[in-house]
């Protein structure tokens, strides 16, 4: 016998007109598409089952085809609309605002048709707004997101340590919790320290616990980080900060995974896997003689690179927007996307505290938005959004192209900051600011 079963289909209802490579993408990512006319407005014809989602072009037509799209909004309420507006239609006009409030998320134009793609699969399979590579909480699409993906899917499942390395608030806790959640672990303390922020006095005592009267102040045994973690991971941030007997104990641990408390000569076998992170460079250290080369070599067997937000401009908007629906889950905000100008002034910035600071800005844009759209002014980075425009007219796509465009300007124009102002098209305040937004010291560059 053969049980025929109804597959529900996903449809996307269309008020205005699809472009053709539009209409395709959409097919081809398993998507119906019906093409609805605003003005003949009829039933969306669907089955129980399906998951319908409508969308608002506003590209074309004035502000009749506003007025009937409104209107049909109140009358389709219970649908998730997502809305298409024309970079032109001004997001304060009150009756666009309120076509925007009734939608669940809105693109501007021209379309960015894999973010369009991203929300029609969280609405079809009703998930709460996640990120694309989304493994254990870490969003991103960019090749080196991707990359370091890849890393973690092969590193989580070994039992070695792996060294992380990347600039602050590039994501390295982020990726470690992620080796730990996709390893046999993960039902298994995961114990993040700090291990700058220990009271060099108390490290060893903190990570590897004391017994009673081991040394003034200790009244009673204290089990540490360690033992408390037994079965599960040990994350050791900042980990070029730990002092060098602490670090003689963990090279031991590492090589024979066996503890001793403060204050007792007893070895306690403990099964944690141990990773380590740095924002310093390690190897200088070594040779500084600060970091033990043998726990170097011990820690470093497998190493990841977070790669700093400036070296993943693909991922800004996407990360920006998913931090500006997390905050909405708990917040109340007007804001529900990100103007034109802010999202190429977020893709120009540099972003030197990286992720964190990312979503810092997006939090406090959030809060003191006054309009759907986020402005970069919202943002703090109306200078970004300036010189997004240099960078355009210059015609340098990334950001590093910027860089080196600035620094050989610099050279040719011998140092003299009017000449090279004058070269780029921009003002001479514009040069400082390049300079002071890549880090260039010209006094260094001479
Ligand atoms: N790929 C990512 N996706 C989502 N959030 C991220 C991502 N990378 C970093 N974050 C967030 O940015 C902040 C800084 O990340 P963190 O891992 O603490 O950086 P680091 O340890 O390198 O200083 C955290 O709030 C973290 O949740
Ligand atoms: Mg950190």
């Amino acid at each position: 016998m053969t049980v025929v079963r109804e597959v529900p289909r996903r449809c996307v209802v269309w008020f205005g007109q699809p472009e053709s490579h539009e209409q395709a993408e959409l097919i081809r990512a398993g998507w119906n598409l019906r093409i609805a006319d605003v003005a003949e407005p009829g039933g969306v014809g669907m089955r129980r089952g399906d998951t319908v989602v409508a969308l608002a072009d506003l590209r074309q037509g004035g502000a009749d085809r506003l007025h009937a799209l409104e209107l049909m909004m109140a009358d389709h309420a219970w649908l998730p609309w997502l809305t298409l507006l024309s970079a032109e239609l001004p997001t304060q006009d009150p009756q666009v605002a309120r076509v925007l409030l009734a939608s669940v998320d809105f693109f501007t134009a021209p379309l960015d048709l894999q973010r369009l793609l991203d929300k029609l699969t969280l609405i079809g399979s009703n998930h709460l707004p996640v990120g694309h590579a989304d493994i254990g909480g870490m969003t991103g699409r960019s090749a080196a997101i991707q990359a370091v993906v890849a890393s973690i899917r092969k590193y989580a499942p070994v039992d070695l340590p792996v060294l992380i390395t990347g600039e602050t608030g590039a994501g390295k806790e982020v990726a470690a919790r992620a080796l730990h959640e996709l390893s046999a672990r993960r039902h298994r303390p995961f114990a993040a320290i700090n291990c700058g922020a220990l009271a060099p006095n108390l490290v060893q005592s903190e990570l590897f616990g004391h017994e009673r009267g081991s040394f003034t102040g200790a009244n009673a045994r204290r089990i540490g980080h360690f033992e408390s973690a037994a079965g599960g991971t040990v994350f050791l941030d900042e980990v070029g900060d730990l002092p060098l007997d602490a670090q003689t104990n963990l090279l031991r641990f590492l090589q024979e995974g066996t503890l001793e408390r403060v204050g007792s000569s007893q070895s306690i076998s403990v099964d944690v896997r141990v990773l380590a992170a740095t924002h310093v460079n390690l190897e200088q250290a070594v040779e500084q003689g600060r970091f033990r080369e043998d726990l170097y070599y011990r820690l470093n067997v497998l190493r990841l690179h977070m790669p700093a937000l400036r070296e993943r401009e693909d991922d800004v908007v996407l990360l920006a927007q998913h931090f500006l629906d997390s905050f909405r889950e708990h917040h109340n905000s007007c804001a529900r996307g990100f103007s034109h100008a802010a999202r190429q002034a977020l893709r120009s910035f540099a972003w030197p505290g990286n992720v964190r600071e990312l979503l810092n800005r997006v939090q406090r844009a959030a809060v003191v938005a006054e309009d759907v759209m986020i402005t970069a002014a919202d943002l703090d980075l109306e200078d970004a959004a300036q010189l997004h425009a240099m960078r355009l007219s210059l015609g340098l796509s990334r950001i590093s192209a910027e860089r080196d465009a600035v620094v050989a300007c610099l050279r040719e124009s011998r140092f003299n900051i009017s000449e090279c102002a004058r070269r780029l098209k921009v003002s001479r305040v514009t040069v400082y600011r390049l300079c002071k937004k890549h880090q260039l010291e010209l006094e260094q560059l001479r």
